[in-house]
């Protein structure tokens, strides 16, 4: 006849045996529900202007400002490795109050993206779209009279990701967390028969810590106040759905929650809500604390960076934004 379990009988000895799906490595492999790959993974770097050679992040050990030549060797070695993408972050040798330097025709990153298209017509080359390492605020819109103007930020912001895709970029992801900057990005686009371009909107961007190192990288410390006007607060999930919800209204062909780690529980919630691709950004101080504590031999590095981008798969994103794409890369290579 049929076993009767009564969920409140204490079974010794025990009926349900989790242990045994756990038994080997080929039966634990079978059954594993995330995995990370090397497809998954998108590589922000640096591009400076007027450098050459290549210079370490004292902060981001194993993270550089790369020249332009450095940069296409090093790029070389990302494709080699099998990494789909990067994304570009510019730095100009010159600051001024119209952030002109973030759409000029021959900017750093534009003439990034011109060499790197050129070698490797099939690299995804992303750009980070922003104005804060390009005006001596240092902040992601205009300032005036003390203010982050919004408006007024949308043409400037909509020129540079213009500039961009016209340059070659794939996708271009804007991070300034302006209100209406999607909608003026692809109106700008569609109207220079851009319309292939993709949008990947940082719609999800918390006031965070977390950018420390980065700020120091990126020399876009603000020069008075903090991002607490434009970037989110962290204590707020449910206006991240609302910020989704007006970047897919907008539309955005990709969603992206940054930063990554201690906002889990947001990628969840934006995975269950909605159907567009989702990105999540492992940022720069959670990447610091990782080297940090592997220089000093407290953790085992690649066990946990491994734990760390599996979470990120297993919380929903599609695809990760990380400074340990190439060592993770190199480090499959070792095992296969
Ligand atoms: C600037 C920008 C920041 C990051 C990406 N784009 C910093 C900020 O908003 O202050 C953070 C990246 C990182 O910390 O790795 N718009
Ligand atoms: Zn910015």
């Amino acid at each position: 006849g049929e076993i009767q379990v009564n969920p409140l009988d204490n079974h010794f000895p025990p009926f349900q045996r989790h242990r045994r799906l756990r038994a080997s490595g080929p039966l634990r492999s079978l059954l594993r529900e995330t995995e990370v790959s090397v497809g998954d993974l998108i590589l922000p770097m640096f591009v400076q202007e007027g450098l050459s050679g290549k210079e370490e992040i004292a902060s981001m050990p194993g993270v550089y400002h790369f020249g332009l030549d450095n940069l296409r060797r090093e790029v070389d070695e990302l494709v080699q490795l099998g990494i789909p993408g990067i994304i570009l972050f510019g730095i100009p040798l010159e600051k001024d109050d119209e952030s002109s330097s973030a759409y000029a025709e021959k900017g750093i990153v534009q003439e990034a993206i011109r060499a790197l298209k050129r070698d490797h017509p099939e690299l995804l080359v992303m750009t980070d779209v922003c104005l804060c390492q390009y005006n001596p605020a240092g902040h992601c819109g205009i300032v005036r009279n003390g203010q982050i103007v919004n408006d007024d930020s949308l043409h400037l912001i909509a020129e540079t990701a213009l500039s961009h895709a016209a340059a070659g970029a794939d996708i271009v992801a804007p991070s300034d967390m302006m209100d209406g900057r999607v909608a003026a990005i692809r109106q700008r686009l569609d109207a220079h028969h851009l319309e292939n371009v993709s949008i990947l909107s940082y719609a999800v961007k918390y006031a965070s810590a977390f950018y420390g190192p980065f700020r120091e990288a990126a020399h876009s410390t603000p020069a008075f106040g903090d991002r607490r006007t434009y970037q989110m607060d962290p204590a707020n999930a449910r206006e991240a759905l609302r910020e989704a919800a007006s970047d897919v209204a907008e539309g955005a062909d990709m969603l992206m929650v940054k930063p990554a780690l201690s906002y889990l529980d947001v990628t969840q919630r934006i995975r269950e809500r909605f159907d567009l691709p989702l990105a999540t950004y492992n940022v720069s101080a959670e990447y610091s604390m990782v080297k940090a504590a592997a220089m000093q031999g407290w953790i085992d590095e690649r066990a946990i960076v491994g734990e760390i981008l599996t979470s990120f798969k297993r919380a929903g994103a599609d695809f990760i934004l990380t400074y340990h794409a190439k060592e993770f890369a190199q480090w499959q290579r070792e095992v296969e």
